[in-house]
Formats: C-alpha cells, structure tokens, sequence
C-alpha cells in the first residue's frame, strides 16, 4: 500500500465516526427510524453518501464479474475498463472472484487508488457448499431437518468467508411444481410453507447471529418473483399467474427471508403477466421494500436489466437502466446499463436523486454491517482460508446431512437394510463409482471427482470377508465437465446407445448375492438452463436396469438426481428404491450408512413423483376444481391413460420402523380468528427399530372469498421415536395457519369451516374438522 493512501483510510474513518456521533447527540431524542435499522450505522452511511460524487454513487450500484487474476487485470479490453473503473471507486461488487489472494488484489486496487476507498463486496453462488460439498438444496431440503440445514448453510458460509467472499447468492426460494425445470434442484421443491422455512433456516445459517463476523456471509433470497413458474418448465420462460396465486403461493418464502433479515434479495429473469421482474416496481418498490419495510438491497439477476430489451419491455439500454432503477433494482449485475446511463438518465429528470440514493444507501448499509469499513481485507486471512475450508469436521458435517437427506421410496422385500456379513455384494451402474456426479450442479469449489463414489462408501463399510463385483454397465449420455468447462457452452445431449457394457454388468449382477444399481441423472442434467422434457433414465439405463433385474431379484436402485423423475418402471417392478438425490462430498459413506442400517433414513420427498412427464406440474396442493376427479369419475380432471395423482406423493418416505398414527384430537371445534386449537395426535413406532418421524399438518379452508387448495402443509414436526414408544405430538391451529391473502387483497382469516389432517405424507388419512365463527 503507497503511504498517502494508508493515512488517508484512518482519516476517513475518523471522519466517518465524527458525523456520525455528532448527529447521533443531535438526532437522539426523535430517532424512529423502521425496525432493525442500527442508528449508528445509519448515520455512518449518510456521512459517507454526503461526502460522495455522482459518479461514485453510481459505481457502487455496479456489480462486474471477474475470472480475475491474482497478479492482476488481464490486458483485454473488458478487463482494461473494469480496471479503470475499479481505480476510480466506481465499481461497488465483483462475483466470481475467489480465494483470499485473489480479493485480496482487487480489493486493494480500490483501496489503494479510488478517492474515497469504500471497500468491494465479493459475491459468489455459494449454494450448497463452497469446498466441502453439502446435499444439493433439493435433496438436502429432503431431510426436513432445519438444524442440520442451518448448520450446513453456516459451514458454507464459515468458507467462503474463510476464502474472501461476504456474500452468497442463496438461498434460492423459488416454489417449483415442475420437474421439467432444471433449477428445481436448487430450492425447497412444490411447497411453499416448505420454501419458507427452509429458506429462512438457509438464512439464518449464512448471516448468523452477527454479519459482521468474520465466519458469517450475507445471504440472497432468490429469485423475486415466480421464476419457478416458468410455462412448461423451460428456463427463462414466462410466468402467467395472477395476483393471488403470486401472494399466496409465491411471495410468503420471500416475506419469511425478508424477515428473517435477509440482507439481499436477487430479481428473477422472467416476467410475470408481461411484466420483467427487473422491471416490476410493485413487487420491488411497492411490496419488498414498502409493504414489507425491508431495507436491504436487490441486485439484478445476470444482465437482466440489459435483458429488457430481448424481453420487448424496453427500447435500448437506457431505457432498460430507468425502468429498473425506477422499479427499484438497486444493483446492476452485469449489464453495463447504470454505469453507462444513469448520470444521463438524472440530468434528464428520469431518475430521481432520492431514489439513486437510496440504492447506494442500501449497499453501504451492508458493507458497514460486514464489517468492510472497519476493515476491507477482515476476510483475507490466509491462515483461516488454510485450516478453515474442506476440514474434517465439516466432512462429518456433510455426511450427516446427506444420510438425513435420503428417501426410502421403497423396501417391499425388507431387503434393506443389508447386513455387514455379505458374503457379495454387485455394485452396477454408471453413477457407482462416478466420484463427480454426487456434488451436482452449483458445486461453487468442490473439486472435481472428490465426491465419495457409492462404491468407496459400500467398501469402507463392509468387511474383507464381502466379495465386491463392479461393473459400469454403460454411460450417462452427458459428457463429464471438467473444471474450467464452461457448462453452458457444452454440448447438451449425446444419446449413448452403447449396449456393449450391458453383458459384464449381468455377469456381476448373477454373482452378487445382492446388486446396487446406481442410475439416475448426470450432475449437469439439473441447473440453470438444464430443463428437459425427458424425465426418464437417459441412454441406455432403462436396458441395463431390466436386463439386471432379469438375473437377480435382490435389487437396490440407488437413484442419483437433481429432479423428480419418472421412474415408473422400476416402482412398478423393482422392490427396493433408495432417492439418493446428488449428496455432496461424502455421497458414498451417507449412502453405506443407509443401506447397511447404521442410520434409519428419515427423509421425505420435497416434491411430488409423478408416473410420467405428461403430468408435470404436479402438485399436491392443488384447486379441486368444479369437477373434481374420484374414483367413480376419473376422466374429471384426470388423464385417460395416467392416474391423476403422484407415483410418490409430497412428504412421503419410508423408514426402517413404520409408524401408526391414532387419536387425533383437538381441544376445541370452534374458535374465533384471534383463538387457537390445541392438537394432538399420537404416533406410534410399531417396528422393531427407532426412527424419526416427520410428523405434518395439513389444512383445507373449505369454502373462501377465493377458491383454496385441496390441502396445504402448514406445520411439520421431526421426531425421534423409540421402538415400541409411542408420542404424543401436538400442534397450535392459529391465524397464521388459516390466513390466506383474500380477495380484499389483505392476509385475513376467513370464517367458516376447515378440515385439518394428520400424517406421514400428503396423503394423511387422519381428519379433523373445525369452524372459525365471530
Ligand atoms: C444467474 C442465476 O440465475 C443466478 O441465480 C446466479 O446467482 C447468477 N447467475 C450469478 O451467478
């Protein structure tokens, strides 16, 4: 650092504290400032603000991405111009830059040169994982266990901030009713009570109790709004839903993150009813920040501001700069339209002062709350970035969560779990000993290949005296990206039909006095820009599974996947099913403890399964519509040649125990809106192992200002349950549970009467009834 710009840094901070405690004597006495603004930083933000130019407000709302070099800019012509506007304080965040050397070097091109030296943020997709490698979001969400999806988000975030980043782009909140879409692996699946509590678990994981510690990131509540709506599950596509839908089946994650402190939002690629999320006010300007009183910043999806014009709602880039600012898109990722148009876009009176002062008033909120003013270089510490990432305590971590994370679909012959004394065990398929597919997409730095392979795991745990026979069997059709591959560049899809694998692979099936058939999907099948419209086994999977089911009855499809598929045959055919989803680091280990019953799998599917493609989206908390289907009209609202409802149902999984659920009570059938109803039903572990139970509570509003879904998860309980044991669990029926956003455009609980049920899935037989009277 040049000696001039080390003593102006400690002015400037002082300078700083002097306005902002003078003001702070002043303005004591008529502070009201909205909930959970600090006063202090507040009035460090001002001061800062007062003492900027205009063309260093609008740096701050400009995010570049860096594949930056650690000695230095590269000297293409991008690069040149990022430079110039680093050193000029005009640039507020980077993304894609990583490593303690890395943010180190540009941090210190903005602190050593700009005027006024207010410090980068780094922003990155940290989204199940930096190094260690946790459950894709959807598997993980699988789990239903918010402790453990806490605690992997905050391991990701101990990470990144141990490797110079202070912000992640999660959690992705997006209800997604269609496995069609390739992102539906990044969020919470169908449900949208699901999405808020595990978005806000996310949450609270990254930030912590204290952002400006040094092992908490901010988060980023993604993607707002709708974006998992898109028309036939194609990425990008356009959303039609109306007003309610989006208030009530959409939005309530995003108010849960909001407050939850979430410090940033991200808008979403798609437009809703001809409006562009980048560009829609009510939802950024009017409901996030005004009904909603947050007080975060939104920062655009990639060039989505730019996108406007693709999108026909904007004439040019300019144009495209003022309806975002406008609708409150405080920050531009990528699109190179506020820095180049928003001084102009002022003088012209298109943009107001006070709204391009509230966005930069956002950002520098959040880097005071990071700590970054008090110190820029606070998450460069080589040391941490050595002994804090990929450790084996975060290892542990990672396999508790995959274990927790996996769903038994099926174990008809009671084939699982397997003893340790096997004498042989065939481990078949092209994801046995794939170490690269189970850290799925958005694996941010998870290494290439060091993901444990089904195969590593099952030969960790079984003894010498277990004869393993492997064979691949045949190839996923997708190429393996390798690192530096740039996924969306890749060649999307080489049907294999290779057979030639097939033979061997039913040799070692007919040894084996069991076979784990690991198929699926390849990691790259999910993710951003990844929908398909085949749901099934790609390649030659399907052949290989039949063929191997032919010669041994004893098998165990280990599915790996990012989305619901349609595995009809094998449900139909195959007695054992393990949904293995893509694990993470310690795949194969989380995988042995299932199958060999060191852990009694608990998870539940997140999303529904349906029995083919033609039925997606599929949901199960949908309208009953006027001519709802049963079993004596099945064309009403059905298919003719497909059941209507889901092959596994949301919320199903099986354990190793089974469950009875009895004597469901409530203490009252009558309340007012502001009362509660105490219930309570019984479980009962009847099997001879304990296990947990994920014990949920469904509701039906049956007549509304609105039509109302068949059903709706509004609470769930994760127990352990001893063999034998019976508990009894309760939960609180209130306004929280029966408001729904009405017709009068308000979140009101309606009166009338409500069914409430009980279970183990979606499907809970056990009904109760009760009426909210005045
Ligand atoms: C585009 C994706 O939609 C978004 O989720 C991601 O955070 C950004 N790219 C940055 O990589």
């Amino acid at each position: 650092m040049k000696k001039q710009t080390l003593l102006l840094f400690p002015i400037l901070l002082i300078a700083i504290f002097l306005y902002g405690f003078k003001k702070f004597v002043i303005d004591e006495q008529k502070t009201h400032l909205a909930t959970n603004l600090d006063i202090r930083v507040e009035q460090k933000v001002d001061s800062v603000l007062a003492l900027m130019h205009l063309n260093e407000k609008i740096g701050q709302l400009v995010q570049y991405s860096g594949k930056w070099n650690a000695t230095g800019p590269s000297s293409s012509n991008g690069d040149q111009h990022k430079l110039n506007k680093l050193k000029n304080g005009e640039v507020g965040s980077m993304l894609n830059i990583t490593s303690v050397e890395s943010t180190r070097e540009t941090q210190k091109i903005v602190m050593e040169n700009s005027r006024l030296k207010i410090p980068l943020i780094f922003g990155y997709d940290v989204i199940h994982g930096y190094k260690t490698i946790f459950p894709i979001p959807l598997g993980e969400s699988a789990s239903w266990d918010l402790d453990i999806i806490k605690k992997t988000a905050s391991i990701a975030a101990k990470e990144a901030a141990a490797s110079g980043i202070q912000w992640t782009f999660a959690p992705m909140i997006d209800v997604s009713r269609d496995a069609r879409w390739g992102r539906i692996m990044e969020g919470a699946g169908e449900d949208t009570y699901l999405n808020a509590v595990i978005g806000v678990a996310r949450v609270q994981g990254f930030q912590g109790d204290d952002l400006s510690k040094s092992n908490t990131i901010a988060a980023c509540a993604k993607h707002f709004a709708g974006y998992g709506f898109a028309e036939a599950g194609r990425d990008y596509n356009t959303v039609n839903i109306g007003e309610y839908e989006l208030h009530n089946a959409i939005l309530p994650p995003f108010k849960a993150a909001a407050e939850a402190g979430v410090a940033t939002f991200m808008n979403s690629f798609n437009e809703i009813d001809g409006i562009p999320s980048t560009g829609n006010k009510m939802l950024q300007r009017d409901i996030l920040k005004g009904d909603w009183g947050w007080n975060g910043f939104v920062v655009s999806d990639w060039g989505s501001i730019g996108e406007l014009i693709a999108h026909g709602y904007a004439k040019d880039k300019k144009q495209a700069a003022e309806i975002a600012l406008n609708a409150g898109s405080d920050m531009d990722m990528e699109s190179y339209a506020y820095e180049a148009h928003l001084e102009t876009l002022l003088k012209e009176k298109k943009i107001s002062l006070a709204q391009l002062d509230d966005a930069v008033k956002r950002i520098l909120r959040l880097k005071f709350n990071l700590g970054l003013f008090d110190d820029p270089y606070k998450y460069c510490d080589e040391a941490r970035e050595k002994n804090n990432v990929y450790t084996k305590e975060h290892l542990a971590i990672a396999r508790d969560a995959a274990k927790k994370s996996i769903v038994l679909l099926k174990n008809e012959t009671k084939l699982l779990p397997f003893s340790k004394n096997l004498k042989s065990i065939a481990v078949i398929g092209p994801l046995a000993d794939d170490k690269d597919a189970p850290l799925g997409n958005w694996r941010a730095k998870g290494e290439y290949n060091s993901s444990m392979s089904l195969l590593e795991g099952v030969k960790s745990a079984v003894g010498n005296n277990t004869k393993i026979y492997y064979e691949k069997g045949g190839d996923l059709t997708m190429p393996t990206i390798k690192p530096g591959d740039n996924q969306f560049l890749y060649p999307l899809r080489f049907n294999t039909t290779d057979v030639s694998g097939i033979p061997a692979a039913v040799e070692a099936a007919k040894k084996g006095e069991v076979v784990l058939l690991a198929i699926g999907e390849d990691a790259f099948q999910t993710g951003e820009g990844r929908s398909q419209t085949n749901i099934g086994f790609f390649g030659v999977q399907q052949q290989l599974l039949e063929a191997v089911y032919k010669v041994n009855k004893n098998v165990v499809i280990v599915l790996m996947n990012g989305r619901p598929m349609d595995i009809s045959w094998a449900a139909n055919n195959v007695p054992t099913i393990l949904e293995c989803w893509f694990l993470g680091s310690e795949s194969g280990n989380a995988m042995a403890d299932v199958l060999f019953g060191d852990y009694n799998p608990s998870g539940k599917l997140p999303v529904s399964f349906p029995h083919n493609v033609g039925q997606e989206p599929l949901y199960y908390n949908q309208k009953n519509t006027g001519r709802p289907y049963s079993p004596s009209h099945v064309t009403y609202s059905g298919y003719t040649d497909a059941p209507k409802t889901a092959l596994y149902p949301f919320g199903f999984g099986l354990s190793y125990t089974t469950f009875e659920y009895k004597n469901l009570k409530l203490d009252k059938n009558t309340i007012s809106k502001t009362e509660e109803i105490k219930l309570s039903v019984e479980v009962s572990n009847t099997g001879t192992r304990d296990g947990e139970e994920v014990v949920q509570l469904y509701i039906r509003d049956l007549v509304g200002s609105l039509t109302r879904p068949v059903k709706e998860l509004k609470g769930f309980q994760k127990t352990m349950i001893k063999a034998g044991e019976t508990k009894t669990i309760y939960f609180a029926v209130n306004a929280d549970m029966l408001q729904f956003y009405t017709i009068n455009k308000k979140w009101e609980v309606e009166l009338g009467d409500f069914n409430v049920w009980v279970g183990g899935d979606s499907n809970a037989p056990l009904k109760a009834s009760f009426s909210v009277t005045e």
